[in-house]
């Protein structure tokens, strides 16, 4: 990331430090640097899991201008985050119902280019547009993009857990510390917790694990806590093929058992608290704002 994008994101979340009312609860933001680890695959199916512990659960297709959440889901949503931003729609008739009860899809777009390049005064309605969500959701998860882009550090800021998803392959570990190391030095307490997906096996995964915990302990000062490993096996992409969620498909493969894990640990780790010191929507879209300095 250039000093200068990254003296800017230290900024804003100086500015941003201050008391704002609470909007979105329990955000969960899946990302990882590198792409195709399998975060909308986990953020699927960590939503339906979710929904199916009786919660009411938004997915939010944080990869908004090349949606994937709605293909994996079999669904084509009549509209999308782009509707809600241009103002042609509001937030009611983009917030797509899925199959699954309590389950609710914001939608990305596809094959837009605009959307990556908001105006201000989008922002602000995009804004005002997911204020009106207030209450409506136990738990937000946001599917971001790969990267390291200002939207991205925008959701991974503003969220109550970062789940960190990371594979085994240099390449991957590398991304994933580099933007680890960029959100620990913006929030030094953050939320972070790390899956281990496409493993060969739990002993591997471990392994993989603890030097990915070694970096961060030894350069960044950050224990971090392994929250699920997840094996490779072909029955993610034979299930992605045919647009069925995993946990649909493959009830009993260890995907599914890793989810429903993390699943548990989610509802037992993040409790519903009235008070929180600054909102999701308020940090996450004056980032977006200062993303389109750089465009
Ligand atoms: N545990 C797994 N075993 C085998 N294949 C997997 C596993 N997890 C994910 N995949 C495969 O990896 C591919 C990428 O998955 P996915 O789209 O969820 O990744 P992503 O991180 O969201 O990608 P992007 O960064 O492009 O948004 C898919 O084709 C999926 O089938
Ligand atoms: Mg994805």
């Amino acid at each position: 990331m250039p000093l200068d994008q990254a003296e800017n994101l230290r900024r804003l979340v100086e500015q941003k430090k201050g008391n704002f009312s609470r909007i979105l609860k329990h955000t969960i933001c899946i990302t990882s640097g590198k792409g195709g680890v399998g975060k909308s695959n986990i953020a699927l199916n960590l939503g339906i899991v979710l929904s199916k512990l009786n919660k009411k659960v938004l997915l939010f297709d944080g990869d908004i201008s090349l949606a994937n959440l709605n293909i994996l889901l079999g669904v084509s949503p009549d509209y999308n985050i782009y509707n809600l931003i241009k103002g042609d729609k509001n937030i009611n008739d983009v917030i797509f119902q899925t199959q699954y009860k309590g389950l609710d899809l914001l939608p990305g777009s596809s094959g837009i280019k605009e959307i990556t390049n908001l105006m201000d005064y989008e922002i602000d309605r995009l804004k005002s547009q997911l204020q009106l969500l207030e209450d409506k959701y136990d738990y937000i998860i946001v599917d971001t993009a790969a990267g390291i882009s200002n939207i991205v550090m925008g959701f991974v800021l503003s969220s109550d857990m970062v789940l960190l998803v990371v594979t085994p392959e240099t390449t991957s570990i590398t991304d994933a510390y580099a933007l680890l190391k960029i959100s620990v030095n913006e929030k030094r307490d953050i939320n972070v917790k790390i899956i281990m997906n496409m493993v060969d096996s739990k002993k591997h995964g471990k392994e993989a694990f603890n030097k990915f915990n070694l970096l961060s302990k030894k350069f960044l000062n950050k224990e971090l806590e392994l929250y699920g490993i997840i094996e490779k096996e072909k029955k993610v992409s034979e299930a992605v093929i045919i647009q069925t969620p995993i946990i649909e498909y493959a009830p009993n493969s260890s995907f599914a058992y890793a989810i429903k894990n993390i699943a548990n640990l989610i509802v037992k780790g993040i409790k519903p608290q009235e008070e929180k010191d600054s909102s999701f929507v308020e940090k996450f879209l004056e980032k977006m704002k200062n993303f389109n300095i750089y465009k």
